[in-house]
């Protein structure tokens, strides 16, 4: 219907708030693009900004996500069928790829924006709270043995697919082949990253050090 369809264009819009660029725009006068990875996202926020920007910046991005691919429940759309039905979880699965999109190729920043980890983050918490669970603990373990969060997002990634495939087995077929998309999309959002992981060159994270631009 006309209805969902502007539905899923308000998911992309939200998908599209920067986060990273209003946030350093605004309080620090920079767009992190233009410094660090170049990636408009909370590691690269935390990384040329410190924490008091990152950790904002990721709750939103998680938000925005979360928010996204809930907004036919919170919208109360019901036309969409029951909210456990197969049909509503395939509506919110494309309200959250939306915001995804969104986020990645953002119309209110010029359609460069992140690699959409906190935003798939936030909307695979809307869907699978098990799942994304294993996945925070999955991240948290990789980041602080190898501090490189792009490697850590990986494999939250492919966490999640064993996560509803094995470990919380979803049988719903749309869910399965949503979490191979995902681990598609975060290697091929991660290209960069993999190649100076594997030449050594990626940068690690300092937990703990909260440095300013
Ligand atoms: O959230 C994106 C992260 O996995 C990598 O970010 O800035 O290190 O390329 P960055």
């Amino acid at each position: 219907t006309v209805y969902s369809v502007l539905v899923l264009i308000l998911a992309y819009l939200f998908g599209s708030i920067p986060t990273a660029v209003w946030i350093g725009q605004a309080f620090y006068g920079i767009d992190v693009r233009e410094y660090g990875s170049g990636n408009a996202g909370a590691t690269n926020t935390f990384r040329v900004l410190g924490k008091q920007a990152g950790i904002p910046v990721m709750l939103i991005d998680i938000l925005k996500g979360w928010t996204a691919t809930n907004l036919a429940y919170l919208l109360g759309t019901s036309t969409i069928g029951h909210h456990n039905s197969v049909a509503f979880i395939n509506y919110q699965l494309a309200l959250g790829i939306a915001a995804v999109m969104g986020h990645l190729f953002p119309v209110f920043a010029g359609f460069r924006g992140g690699k959409g980890v906190a935003t798939l983050f936030g909307m695979v918490l809307a869907i699978n709270l098990h799942a994304a669970l294993l996945c925070v603990l999955v991240f948290i373990v990789v980041l602080l043995v190898s501090k490189y969060v792009s490697l850590s997002s990986i494999i939250a990634g492919f966490t999640y697919l064993a996560g509803v495939t094995v470990i919380f087995p979803v049988y719903i077929k749309s869910v399965v082949i949503y979490s191979m998309c995902i681990c598609v999309l975060i290697l091929v959002t991660h290209q960069k990253n993999i190649e100076r992981l594997l030449k050594g060159k990626e940068s690690k994270v300092n937990l703990f050090k909260s440095k300013v631009a």
